[in-house]
């Protein structure tokens, strides 16, 4: 099946485009009356996840609304952690929690990496029927948590802001930590294979809590353990190079260092310059990035300002994804994302001639 849409690919590979393509973080989520209509009839956010047709629909409603340049697989990080029977559930306004996190060495010895085809194997099933139900019109992006952020979720058992549980494990008890993170590790490659196989042609690893460790840390605790991801992956599939792309937010200052670890392309919160990023590792990697989300809540052309300085500070030239620089928030108007969208669309063609 060709490409209809191949602009997301080449920008990744630094080839030419006529516009800089563009998706979001959390493009199909509750921000859309038509998502919260399908989550009310599924039930429940994790029974969207696990039937194929609903992740399907729901995973292209963004793309009826707006020109898009990606789908991305709707589902979510926490699926490993569930599938290794932590027992994942949502309260209403909470957030995700776990029934039985992962506190004690003892208990981090009795996980094993799950059976993808087994315990994930609805995942699979979503990623194939979306591909089926694309039919080429652009590309599907496959994705995972990186293992640092899926062990903030297991040790601390829901989301936290000081992380005193998983930080204090990583401190006290170092090779647990090292032993939890390798499981993931390898936990987290088998699973975005299984997806490339099924049909992503390209993956994003979120590192939403990396940027919360120091320096030595985050080298060893987080990118370590992503650079071991990108060597096992398949990176050649249907004819193709299969681009990964690594997002740490909040990890900025250490760009050199992910862009070095064999990834294609580096994703950026709004707090790094584009200009800047793109001036310390020039055409080693794609910048994916990084108009603040919270932009989406001012006028019209305030957000056509942002996001001409966006396109500025990147300049002339390619490898610029434009993205927001995390995941677009469920309060957002709708109508702000086409203001957005129709910005981008009119004023970054000048930016590949
Ligand atoms: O981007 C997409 O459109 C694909 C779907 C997607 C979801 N979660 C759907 C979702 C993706 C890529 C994710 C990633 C994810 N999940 C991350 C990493 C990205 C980031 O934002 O940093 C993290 C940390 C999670 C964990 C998670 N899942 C949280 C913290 C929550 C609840 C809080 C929130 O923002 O809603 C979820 C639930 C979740 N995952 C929802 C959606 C649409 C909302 C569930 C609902 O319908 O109530």
């Amino acid at each position: 099946m060709a490409l209809k849409n191949d602009r997301f690919l080449r920008a990744l590979a630094g080839q030419r485009v006529d516009r800089t393509p563009v998706w979001m973080m959390r493009q199909a989520g509750r921000y859309l009356p038509e998502y919260r209509a399908s989550r009310a009839h599924a039930g429940s956010f994790m029974d969207l996840c696990q039937n194929a047709e609903l992740a399907c629909e729901v995973t292209l409603q963004p793309l009826e609304r707006y020109e898009l340049d990606a789908a991305i697989l709707f589902s979510d990080i926490l699926t490993i952690p569930d599938a290794m029977g932590l027992g994942l559930y949502f309260e209403t306004g909470e957030g995700p929690k776990f029934r039985k996190p992962v506190r004690s060495a003892a208990e981090v010895a009795a996980l094993s990496v799950p059976d993808i085809e087994r315990d994930l194997g609805y995942v699979m099933n979503a990623v194939s029927t979306i591909r089926r139900e694309l039919n080429g019109r652009v590309p599907l992006i496959g994705f995972s948590g990186s293992p640092w952020t899926l062990a903030t979720y297991m040790v601390e058992g829901a989301s936290s802001k000081d992380f005193r549980h998983v930080k204090g494990m990583l401190y006290a008890e170092p090779q647990t930590m090292h032993h939890l993170l390798d499981l993931l590790a390898t936990a987290v490659t088998d699973y975005l294979n299984a997806q490339i196989r099924a049909g992503a042609q390209a993956v994003q690893i979120f590192d939403t809590w990396g940027g919360t460790l120091s320096t030595p840390a985050y080298r060893e605790f987080s990118l370590a353990y992503m650079e071991k991801i990108v060597k096992g992956l398949i990176r050649e599939h249907d004819g193709r190079h299969v681009p990964v792309i690594l997002f740490t937010k909040n990890g900025g200052q250490w760009l050199e260092q992910i862009a070095a670890s064999g990834c294609d392309a580096v994703g950026l919160d709004w707090t790094t310059e584009l200009g800047n990023a793109r001036a310390r590792i020039g055409h080693q990697v794609a910048l994916q990035g990084n108009l603040d989300p919270n932009v989406l809540f001012a006028s019209p052309q305030a957000i056509r300002a942002e996001v001409a300085r966006t396109l500025a500070s990147f300049g002339h030239g390619e490898g610029h994804v434009f993205n927001l620089g995390h995941g677009i928030s469920q309060f957002t108007p709708p109508e702000n994302v086409t203001a957005f969208l129709e910005a981008l669309h009119e004023l970054s063609p000048a930016y590949h001639q």
